[in-house]
């Protein structure tokens, strides 16, 4: 397996690949902004010439590096390819001085909130967090 920075194909192919991926519509949450605008940090993992993984993610100027989305084909999970992903993103944002990790996943997302868990993150539901009735998990970690 191999980590390296997204390319214009990656992009292309996540955004092809997200809705299975997910198993339901997903593909918003891959908005261009976060390969074009957002994308200097977003990684992918490579398996048998395939991406396999994918985390779209960026440091902001409050110290706070931000995975938005990671996606890793069901055909490769519990391989350790998240975390992978992860410790390679969260390396970068100590490099950049960010202080702090943090995501965020819907209610009903369990592999979500056990992935985080298991990489040590703090797990606590937020409610309104998205908006009126729209409640979050929210995940941090400090560095
Ligand atoms: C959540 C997700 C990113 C995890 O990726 P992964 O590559 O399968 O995770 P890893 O193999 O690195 O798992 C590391 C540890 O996290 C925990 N974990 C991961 N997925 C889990 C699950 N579905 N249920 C329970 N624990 C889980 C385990 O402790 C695991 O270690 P182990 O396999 O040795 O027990 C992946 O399931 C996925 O893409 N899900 C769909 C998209 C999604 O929900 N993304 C996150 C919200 S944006």
């Amino acid at each position: 397996m191999e980590t390296r920075g997204i390319t214009a194909e990656d992009f292309g192919q996540i955004v092809s690949v997200i809705d299975r991926w997910w198993g339901g519509p997903t593909s918003a949450l891959a908005h261009p902004m976060f390969f074009h605008e957002l994308g200097e940090h977003a990684l992918v993992v490579e398996a048998d010439d395939a991406m396999v993984g994918f985390l779209l993610g960026f440091a902001t100027g409050a110290g706070t590096g931000y995975v938005h989305l990671v996606g890793i084909d069901p055909g490769y999970r519990r391989r350790g390819v998240g975390k992978r992903l992860y410790e390679s993103f969260t390396e970068r944002m100590h490099g950049l001085g960010m202080r702090r990790m943090k995501a965020i996943t819907t209610p009903g997302n369990q592999g979500s909130i056990e992935f985080h868990k298991a990489l040590g993150y703090r797990v606590e539901r937020v409610a309104d967090y998205a908006g009126p009735g729209r409640d979050r998990y929210v995940f941090t970690r400090d560095l």
